[in-house]
């Protein structure tokens, strides 16, 4: 955390500044009290501090990880033609980012927001109104090891985050690469399939990828959603911030 800058030395109008610092102060202190690939056990110190200071956040997050099958929603050819943008964008054109992969989206991404009424799904899954997806990116776990700390998201990403598993191959599903987010009750895991999805609060849960295995990979489509209804404030300087 030695080289984060403090919330209260950067300029008071500067919320995007105090939301990156804020954001990048939590993120830090993870990687200093734990790692993604040796996560704490239940009754242990490291587990009851990062479990403690995790309940701060949680009157400030909109509502709880949500999991299910985005196949409700998304065609099969539609997720078929997702699949192999995601995955050439990935192979081809990606770019190394915290320890995992990024792609940019193309024209098929795209043009879900056309397709599917992505808001609504939102609604029906998070009882919570959003805009259309203003962030997207694809994200890939596609060497030994690839992995994502423990971490919050930048505000500018959006306040809700859905991630749309395109591919997982698993040549070994026991100990296999999963989601986890830290919550005032403790660590809470979720796998991963094509066509799974989760939907969370990436401002205000932290969240982490365990490592991949030798010949594992995962392809997602992670958008992110501004909130329109309930109306957010946030008061980047008056927000918790790590103690422990
Ligand atoms: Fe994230």
């Amino acid at each position: 955390m030695s080289n984060t800058p403090a919330a209260d030395a950067l300029n008071p109008d500067d919320r995007a500044g105090q939301a990156l610092a804020w954001m990048r102060r939590w993120s830090h202190w993870f990687r200093d009290t734990c790692t993604i690939d040796d996560l704490p056990h239940c009754d242990t110190r490291a587990m009851s501090v990062i479990t403690s200071e995790t309940s701060r956040l949680k009157r400030h997050q909109l509502f709880p990880p949500h999991s299910g099958s985005i196949l409700d929603w998304l065609p099969d050819d539609l997720l078929a033609e997702l699949v192999e943008e995601g995955c050439s964008a990935i192979a081809e054109r990606g770019y190394q980012v915290d320890g995992k992969w990024n792609a940019e989206v193309g024209p098929v991404a795209e043009s879900l927001l056309d397709l599917v009424d992505l808001p609504s799904v939102v609604r029906r899954v998070a009882s919570i109104h959003v805009t259309q997806p203003h962030a997207a990116t694809y994200i890939g776990y596609r060497d030994e090891n690839d992995s994502l700390d423990f971490h919050v998201d930048a505000p500018g990403f959006g306040d809700v985050n859905l991630i749309i598993c395109l591919n997982h191959d698993k040549p070994d599903p026991l100990g296999a690469s999963e989601t986890v987010f830290v919550t005032p009750e403790g660590l809470v895991r979720i796998a991963s399939s094509r066509g799974s999805f989760i939907l969370f609060d990436g401002v205000f849960t932290p969240h982490g990828r365990t490592p991949v295995r030798r010949g594992e990979q995962v392809v997602l489509l992670s958008l992110g959603f501004k909130v329109v209804q309930p109306k957010r404030a946030i008061r980047w300087d008056h927000l918790p911030i790590p103690e422990a």
